[in-house]
């Protein structure tokens, strides 16, 4: 019997789960959604629970559209960061807080202090990030010291899943480098903070190579999913790592775009790279043995979500009359605007920022409104400024000396638009390559999968096979000269705002 691999992420707004088979081709997809709750500007939270009624569901859906004794692997993938806190029953005490959660600036500083800033980064290679888990694990004992009691593991996201399919607790070394808690040029739990931090390293799972086969499906995961009990699963990878595999980032001065509700550069990397001011993040890399560079913002595809919601009403509308999607209609709007938007520029901070600049008080903005400015001036404008903001790191990428070679492959919901890609390469300066497979971090955990149970080879090997260049997109050299001038304004803009933002957070 033809053989085939799962593919499980578990991104912000919903899990995609994705068949592949042994050529390497997605033969079925599946996407079921869940909320995400903000009980406070800033904060970010997830039910783990809705996680696993989501992963279920779409399990079910497709094993009916395959034969289940066929699937001989799975890769779990996911939003990277989150914690979720479980007692010695194994039940969740707290929601998941995510990703994209600011509330933890006070803990991050006492961090800093009781560790020291540059042992942290020494070992991390990272400063220690509001959105990263360690500072969680501290805001729970300070702000809900009860439940902290109870505490016996602290997870991230995509490891509770695979709690949840083989009753097993592992992670691996890609999601870990973003606990702060990692010694990322070791590949391990650093039991130096840990120590530091009073948390205990028996409440971490055990860390593993991404390929490696970690666990098995159990009898009750069976039940409810459909795929056989004793499915080996591998260890997996943060999305960002997964995402890149699946786009083949997996040799020196290969760099990579996504454009999800986060916006991502990732950039392959030898040896340990490290950006000695930490605007960009150095985490390992799913490919073993290897690290990857990458800058995170984290509302790319969010701000244009954010415009949407808001003030996309008439285009959601009109979507639904010519049934189509709404972001094509707001597209569409952009094209009418020009390079500049006439003077608007967008600064994509909605969630605070990252890279270049972590700082949870950070705001979006429109700047340069005037009575002249147009709806098509302000949609083009987030796209830009979106655009801006992944300059930025690749700005830093090269000034540090990273290995760029020569084009980025661009993914995610943001790379489906033409327009987009090429206004990326515009302002990046860069040529931009879009892949023949759209199917992002499902696809690399599932290619991850098939290498680990040696349905395919190593996971460089199986990359060359199977990742084909679609279209590629080069800059319009005038465009880009005229978007250098806009640049410089977009990032002073930061600097001259930057001590309004701290005040308005006082506000709040
Ligand atoms: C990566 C990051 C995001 C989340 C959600 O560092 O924070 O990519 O993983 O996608």
């Amino acid at each position: 019997m033809k053989k085939n691999v799962i593919g499980i992420d578990l991104g912000t707004t919903g899990v995609k789960v994705v068949v592949v088979n042994e050529e390497g081709h997605v033969i079925a997809s599946c996407t079921e959604e869940y909320s995400l709750i903000t009980p406070k500007p800033g904060w970010a939270q997830q039910e783990p629970e809705d996680w696993w009624q989501a992963t279920i569901k779409a399990l079910k859906k497709l094993v009916k559209d395959i034969s289940p004794s066929s699937v001989c692997g799975i890769g779990l993938t996911g939003q990277m960061h989150g914690s979720v806190f479980l007692d010695e029953n194994n039940s969740v005490l707290y929601p998941a807080i995510l990703w994209c959660d600011q509330r933890t600036a006070n803990e991050c500083e006492h961090i800093n202090e009781i560790v020291g800033k540059e042992k942290i980064f020494q070992i991390t290679c990272n400063p220690v990030l509001t959105g990263f888990q360690a500072p969680k694990i501290l805001w729970l004992k300070n702000n809900y010291p009860e439940i902290f009691k109870k505490v016996k593991k602290v997870l991230l996201p995509k490891d509770y899943i695979r709690f949840r399919l083989t009753g097993e607790f592992a992670t691996d070394v890609s999601d870990a480098s973003g606990t702060s808690l990692f010694d990322v040029r070791k590949r391990n739990w650093s039991e130096e903070i840990l120590d530091a931090l009073q948390i205990p390293l028996k409440w971490l799972p055990d860390c593993f190579e991404s390929c490696e086969p970690v666990a098995k499906t159990s009898k009750e995961s069976e039940n409810l999913t459909g795929i056989p009990s004793g499915t080996p699963v591998v260890a997996g990878a943060g999305d960002q790592a997964a995402g890149a595999i699946g786009n083949g980032i997996t040799k020196e001065k290969l760099v990579s775009i996504s454009l999800g509700t986060s916006g991502v550069v990732f950039a392959f990397s030898d040896s340990v790279f490290v950006d000695p001011h930490g605007r960009l993040h150095t985490f390992c890399h799913a490919v073993p043995g290897k690290w990857h560079l990458m800058g995170v913002m984290l509302s790319a595809g969010g701000s244009f979500r954010w415009f949407r919601d808001n003030l996309g009403k008439e285009e959601i509308e009109e979507a639904k009359r010519q049934n189509k999607d709404p972001y094509e209609i707001l597209v569409s709007l952009a094209e009418k605007s020009q390079p500049g938007c006439d003077g608007v520029i967008f600064l994509p901070y909605l969630a605070g920022e990252r890279c270049p600049y972590p700082d949870p008080n950070a705001k979006g903005v429109f700047f340069g409104i005037s009575l002249k400015t147009t709806k098509a001036d302000m949609v083009r404008a987030v796209l830009e400024g979106v655009s801006f903001g992944l300059r930025d790191s690749v700005e830093i990428m090269k000034q540090i000396g990273l290995p760029f070679g020569g084009h980025c492959r661009v993914s995610g919901g943001g790379g489906r638009s033409k327009f987009w890609t090429q206004m990326l390469a515009d302002i990046i300066g860069e040529k931009m390559v879009r892949l023949v497979s759209e199917e992002g971090p499902a696809y690399g955990a599932a290619l991850l999968a098939g290498s680990g149970v040696r349905l395919f080879p190593d996971i460089e090997k199986t990359c060359d096979m199977f990742i084909e260049i679609k279209d590629e997109f080069t800059p319009d050299l005038e465009k880009h000269k005229f978007y250098n001038r806009y640049y410089r304004i977009y990032q002073n803009l930061y600097t001259s705002l930057k001590p309004s933002f701290d005040l308005l957070s006082k506000m709040f």
